[in-house]
């Protein structure tokens, strides 16, 4: 049993064969799922998906890439999608300073206003952060009532321990799988137990031995795997606590 924590399937290279990609991941044991939305359009969709399949829950909200339509009418959108009992948390949002696009100013913007609705509607955020590690902090610690997943993960042990401190689960992709990954390795083994979590961020970042591919939420096994033997723990044991921790991260109640 693997709950990925963090997919797109909704993007267009999942179009032709979706059927078959869910009928993959129930053989292959992955029972639980969060589809995330990046935008208006993916979040209506990850909602859609989440009433197809009982397993699968949806995130509402807008990835930094899109923040310039971060406006009152998306907000007030996202606010009446939140309504859905399947939809779960706010993300992804964030922060992402790899390309200045859009602004830093626009993201920051977008960011706090989406922290601010999950504030206001109880709900748990999905944060994507690149880059940018000294805004992302602040912006989180002026919102200390709203807590969330840390999503794949890729800074230091050093900053991990920050976002544990302000009460986040830290959730791990494809990269720890990565041969030239030592610091996020070291990460992966000092997370507490009962704050770690698993994803793919299908279809990007495919994990050690598919990377290059198109990712699907399948390969989460292969993120399990890495983790498990880093830590000397059985693989099955360690799928069941970063399933259990999925269904408390996200206030999943099964
Ligand atoms: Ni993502």
């Amino acid at each position: 049993m693997y709950f990925d924590s963090h997919a797109h399937l909704g993007e267009d290279c999942f179009a032709q064969d979706f059927v078959n990609i869910v009928e993959k991941m129930r053989a292959a044991d992955v029972t639980g799922m969060m589809e995330i939305g990046c935008d208006g359009p993916s979040s209506h969709h990850a909602v859609e998906l989440a009433h197809q399949y009982d397993w699968i829950w949806a995130a509402v909200g807008s990835h930094p890439d899109d923040a310039e339509q971060v406006d009152e009418a998306r907000i007030g959108e996202y606010r009446a999608l939140c309504k859905d009992p399947r939809v779960k948390a706010i993300g992804e949002i964030g922060l992402d300073y790899h390309y200045e696009d859009p602004p830093r100013d626009v993201q920051q913007r977008a960011f706090r206003m989406q922290m601010k609705l999950a504030q206001e509607l109880s709900l748990p955020v999905v944060i994507h952060e690149r880059e940018a590690h000294e805004d992302g902090l602040r912006i989180v610690s002026d919102f200390p009532d709203v807590t969330g997943v840390f999503h794949c993960f890729s800074g230091s042990w050093e900053i991990a321990k920050e976002y544990l401190k302000l009460g986040y689960f830290i959730s791990f992709a494809g990269p720890v799988t990565f041969k030239k990954a030592p610091k996020l390795q070291e990460a992966a083994v000092n997370v507490p137990l009962d704050r770690i979590l698993i994803e793919t961020d299908s279809p990007y970042l495919a994990p050690e031995p598919v990377r290059g591919r198109r990712n699907e939420p399948t390969n989460v096994r292969y993120v399990a795997e890495k983790i498990a033997a880093l830590r000397e723990i059985p693989l099955e044991a360690f799928a069941q606590i970063t399933m259990q921790n999925a269904l408390n991260a996200y206030c999943i109640k099964e």
